[in-house]
């Protein structure tokens, strides 16, 4: 809405000006709150459609500010042949009422600057057509200009902001933590390394003395702060040089990743993850209505009511061992037979949602030999497991990954040595003899995120540029 913040302020400040100076930039998404008419304004952005009719020439104007057009009326004798959809323009003029029902105000244009032309016989996007958004995947410098992109990207940024305020007000402390890190938290080797390109590169020697990579997981860093910090968090760029084209996995996604200091229980760390999700979430919906709409309407009919489903339902929570009976008496037949001491596969997971009336289903206390060096042994006997968690999700599978994290020196030291990388982690081993406490935490895909709430198929189309194998466009 038009308020304090925005323009109405500038525009009583600028009454006094001469009227050519007097004209004040306004947002169309102010301009369209705006509750009474206002004089000398400027809107710049581009055009969405033009018509001319014999008496009166009709523009829609979207700046990126809203999903819904500023309706420009002008006189016809303001056309000319650059005015094109696609083109970049500044219109000046009085915004009035508008005497159509579908909008509150629009702007009676007195100039029209055509800032930038736009070759429209070239132009891959065309006038007020609902482009798939396969076709759009294609021109990632141009797919901005597209609505449903256009949604996604301040959907994205709306969840972006509604994240960071869950922890600040929830007292934790965000961290920066590394891109460029010498470890591999998850130990699945599936980690960038970093070199000098090969023009400057010195024969023989790494940059940084030692290997270097992109990080795959902040995680270890955040549990140095978790020794200072009771409760911190990260969100930022993580990589995966997963060879997988699949429609969940990239090779550059952002992670939001959180470690709570004093906590003995996963319960906790499930906890967190809940109130994350649905916090986060009515925060979105509260904020972008109309943008999350589009995607509810005509992207994926059914996701509204799933998502309403995860909303008011507690999550589920069932073992490792109860995943795998469910499995192994499910009437489906997996690609992959569900076997004890087996990782879940995707069929898997997404059974075992739909088992649980699509409502979100924590799975815990996974085969200790599935999972990395640093969860915390349950030390229960023949079926060995850690004190893991993932969180399933309709459509999507895994949503979140976390645990308990072993904090007791001697079974952190003998798992080192047997995977024999005690030496490396050292500085981890320090951390449990100076004021080591019991900890835990997780971390949640943010891709996988927005296709969950937005019933997105597809995890390229819901970051502004996919990174995956064979393919790096821009
Ligand atoms: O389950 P993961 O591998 O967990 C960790 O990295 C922990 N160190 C996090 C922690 O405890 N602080 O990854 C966490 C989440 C996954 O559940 C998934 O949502 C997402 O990150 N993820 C990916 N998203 C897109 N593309 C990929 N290649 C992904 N790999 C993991
Ligand atoms: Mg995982």
């Amino acid at each position: 809405m038009l308020g304090a913040r925005g323009g109405w302020q500038a525009l009583r400040r600028c009454a006094s000006l001469p009227r050519a100076q007097r004209a004040v930039r306004l947002r169309v998404r102010e301009a369209l709150g705006a509750r009474e008419p206002a004089g000398e304004v400027k809107v710049q952005g581009w055009v969405r459609s033009v018509r001319s009719q014999k008496e009166v020439l009709f523009l829609h104007i979207n700046d990126g500010s809203s999903l819904e057009n500023l309706q420009v009326v002008a006189d016809p004798s303001l056309e000319n042949r650059d005015l094109t959809f696609g083109s970049a323009v500044e219109v000046q003029g009085k915004l009035v009422k508008s005497p159509h029902k579908m909008q509150n105000m629009e702007l009676k244009a007195e100039t029209i600057r055509v800032v930038g032309p736009c070759d429209i016989w070239s132009f891959p996007l065309k006038m007020k057509e609902r482009h798939p958004l396969e076709y759009v995947r294609q021109f990632p410098h141009l797919r901005c200009r597209n609505n449903t992109l256009g949604s996604l990207l301040r959907i994205r940024s709306e969840a972006t902001a509604a994240i960071h305020s869950f922890f600040q007000d929830n007292g934790y402390v965000h961290i920066h933590t590394p891109i460029i890190t010498s470890n591999d938290c998850e130990g699945a080797g599936e980690l960038f390394q970093i070199e000098v390109s090969f023009k400057r590169k010195i024969v023989e020697t790494h940059f940084f003395n030692v290997p270097a990579f992109l990080t795959v997981s902040g995680q270890l860093h955040l549990e140095v702060m978790a020794g200072a910090f009771t409760h911190v968090f990260t969100f930022g760029p993580t990589f995966r040089a997963e060879n997988s084209q699949s429609r969940r996995h990239l090779a550059e996604f952002y992670m939001v990743e959180a470690e709570l200091s004093f906590t003995e229980s996963l319960q906790d760390v499930m906890q967190v993850i809940e109130d994350l999700f649905k916090t986060a979430t009515d925060t979105v919906l509260s904020k972008c209505p109309h943008d999350v709409e589009l995607f509810h309407k005509y992207i994926a009919p059914a996701q509204k009511d799933r998502l309403e489903q995860m909303l008011k339902n507690k999550f589920v929570t069932i073992s490792y061992n109860e995943a795998v009976e469910i499995l192994k008496q499910a009437s489906q037949t997996f690609s992959f037979k569900p076997e004890w001491g087996c990782d879940l596969q995707t069929e898997h997971e997404k059974y075992l949602v739909k088992h649980c009336g699509e409502v979100p289903v924590f799975v815990i206390n996974y085969p200790y030999n599935l999972k990395p060096f640093y969860m915390r042994d349950n030390e229960d006997g023949p079926q060995h497991t850690v004190a893991a968690v993932d969180l399933l999700v309709s459509g999507i599978g895994e949503l979140c990954g976390g645990s308990l994290r072993e904090e007791r020196l001697p079974f952190l030291e003998s798992r080192l040595q047997r995977l024999g990388l005690a030496d490396a982690y050292q500085w981890y081993l320090d951390l449990r003899k100076f004021g080591s406490v019991p900890h835990g935490g997780f971390g949640m895909g943010f891709e996988r995120y927005l296709q969950c709430i937005l019933g997105v198929d597809n995890i390229k189309d819901v970051i502004p540029f996919p990174r995956f194998s064979h393919s790096c466009l821009l």
